[in-house]
């Protein structure tokens, strides 16, 4: 408790000490801009657009609105209601809103993430051994490296065998403990790269306070073969913290009791080596970061170290080469022909000019199972603000919601709503050529269905159509298609390491150049510090402990019908 109450009262000194968001150039309110205002008037004139014209119009469409990036990722964006003079007015957009100077400052380790006075320096984790990214005058990518190195040398030791666990077995179940920034992107990238995996460790991941996480992960495991990782950029997470204490009393039950096994059992990954120590791990078997990593961009440092024992480090260096690809590429190519840039514009006209307020993310792969959950974060801990770098309050829409799963299950499942339903939902599809389990026609079917699908979301079945089909009057209706629901296909060639972390890396971009567009600071979550703190409260008041609690009437009764339903 006590270590969850030093996080608050950590942010809370952090924001009384540094520089004010003040420092920050303020900047015209975004719909203030001429270029917003010619979007809006453009929008009005393309009120009544449908994609079935604009490709009967166009013979050069798809060509002109589709790109291939590094990797030969190819993205489609012509099923998305644009035209080339849409994607001008939003390019000048991303111009008038100092998009070139954001990325500059980022890639130069600027202090961009202003209410935490930090640098947001993610791409420095995938930065090549030659090069030089500086932070307070000191060249940060040796560090990077230095972990890495001894990420590898752990994820060796494991993967060999030649690391024993208390009693001299080795290692057969990897479990990694953590939450948000560090559960949902190795959980994500385990299942992602699971076909590169080594199959004779199980990986499992547990972030959940509720004890049925623990409980269920860990009741077939063996103890003594069994190594967390603890992962916790700030090592004071209430829900981290109470798992890793459960799995320290789980290990020292089922291996005697000797405190001496936490050592051959428990490694940690955090930038808080003080809080680490105090837990009981030794600093030898903990693997750092840094402040400028955000616990959503981590994936690729060492709060990937579960990724890297699954994979092994050559497969963890390609996709950490995958991701540095696609942040040369983000860093270097005009905004007109850069993937995370179009993409990022593509949203910010279907979100602010559009009015969709959800983003579905459906990659046609079994092993993105998880995708769409780890994109929550990243989008919606990023971009769900409400107030301007300048700490003016937003007059336009900023991060739709992003939901989810694989096709071809959310076919026989929500797709009935983004095909006939009310809301607009933008969506993204994301396919392989190359299958990684080459059975029968598996592959071709399962192409063959997001390609339909966006044919049918695009063009959808007029009436005529539908009649002409032979349909009775009275069903007609019920079986037509209005169509022009926009969407984007991205089609790799193969999902390897490589193209996994290009992926993640141009979903990454995406999500700064929109936070960027919108004058909002994408890198802090102030948003999720209040529920943390009257939990707190809450707490000593379920055990009856604390003095009668004074909340609202709702709390107080459903605290009350609590405690009588636990005797209390
Ligand atoms: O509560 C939100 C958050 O701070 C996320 O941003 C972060 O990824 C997660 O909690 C976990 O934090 P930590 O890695 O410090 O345990």
């Amino acid at each position: 408790m006590a270590t969850y109450f030093s996080k608050v009262q950590c942010y809370i000194a952090t924001m009384t000490n540094m520089q004010t968001a003040s420092s920050h150039a303020v900047r015209a309110p975004l719909n203030s801009l001429a270029q917003w205002k010619a979007l809006q008037s453009h929008c009005s004139q393309q009120a009544n657009a449908h994609l079935r014209d604009m490709f009967k119009g166009d013979a050069a469409r798809a060509k002109s609105l589709s790109i291939e990036g590094p990797g030969k990722m190819f993205m489609d964006y012509s099923k998305q209601r644009v035209t080339t003079q849409t994607m001008e007015l939003l390019l000048s957009l991303a111009d008038a809103s100092g998009l070139r100077a954001r990325i500059d400052a980022m890639f130069r380790g600027d202090k961009i993430n202003v209410t935490e006075d930090r640098a947001v320096l993610h791409i420095a984790l995938r930065a090549p051994r030659t090069s030089r990214i500086m932070v307070d005058g000191v060249d940060v990518v040796p560090s990077v490296h230095q972990v890495l190195d001894r990420m590898s040398a752990f994820a060796d030791s494991i993967r060999s065998g030649a690391w024993k666990g208390h009693t001299g077995k080795r290692i057969r179940n990897v479990i990694n403990i953590g939450i948000g920034g560090s559960d949902l992107g190795p959980a994500m990238a385990y299942d992602a790269l699971c076909a590169y995996t080594a199959r004779d460790i199980s990986f499992r991941f547990v972030s959940n306070v509720d004890a049925t996480d623990f409980a269920e992960k860990t009741r077939d495991c063996d103890p003594a073969e069994t190594l967390f990782i603890v992962c916790s950029k700030t090592f004071t997470t209430l829900e981290t913290m109470t798992n890793a204490n459960t799995a320290r009393d789980w290990a020292l039950k089922g291996l005697g009791g000797d405190v001496a096994a936490v050592a051959k059992h428990f490694v940690a990954v955090s930038t808080n080596a003080e809080k680490v120590k105090a837990f009981g791990i030794d600093t030898a078997n903990m693997f750092g970061f840094w402040d400028w990593v955000g616990g959503r961009y981590s994936m690729d440092s060492a709060i990937g170290l579960s990724t890297m024992v699954a994979v092994g480090p050559a497969a963890f260096k390609e996709m950490l080469g995958g991701f540095h690809e696609m942040d040369e590429h983000f860093r270097t190519t005009p905004f007109a022909k850069n993937l995370p840039v179009l993409m990022a514009l593509v949203g910010i006209w279907n979100t602010n000019f559009l009015g969709a307020q959800t983003l579905a993310v459906l990659p046609y792969d079994q092993y993105l199972d998880r995708f769409s959950s780890y994109l929550q974060q990243l989008e919606m801990e990023s971009n769900g603000k409400h107030v301007t770098l300048d700490g003016a309050r937003v007059q336009w829409s900023t991060c739709p919601a992003v939901w989810g799963q694989p096709g071809t299950n959310g076919q026989h499942a929500f797709y009935q709503m983004i095909h006939q339903g009310t809301p607009l939902v933008p969506c993204d599809f994301i396919a392989f050529c190359e299958p990684l389990n080459p059975i029968g026609k598996h592959q071709d079917l399962l192409i063959a269905n997001v390609l339909a699908q966006a044919e049918a979301l695009a063009f959808g079945k007029t009436l005529s159509e539908v009649e002409a089909e032979g349909s009775a009057p009275w069903l007609a209706q019920h079986r037509e298609f209005d169509g022009n629901r926009p969407t984007t296909t991205i089609l790799c060639p193969k999902l390897t390491p490589a193209t996994f972390g290009r992926l993640i890396a141009l979903y990454e971009h995406k999500v700064f150049v929109q936070g960027t567009i919108w004058g909002i600071n994408s890198f802090d979550q102030w948003g999720v510090e209040l529920g943390k703190v009257l939990a707190q409260r809450i707490i000593p008041e379920l055990s009856g402990a604390a003095p009668k609690p004074a909340h609202d009437s709702s709390t107080q009764q459903l605290i009350e019908r609590y405690r009588a339903g636990r005797g209390r």
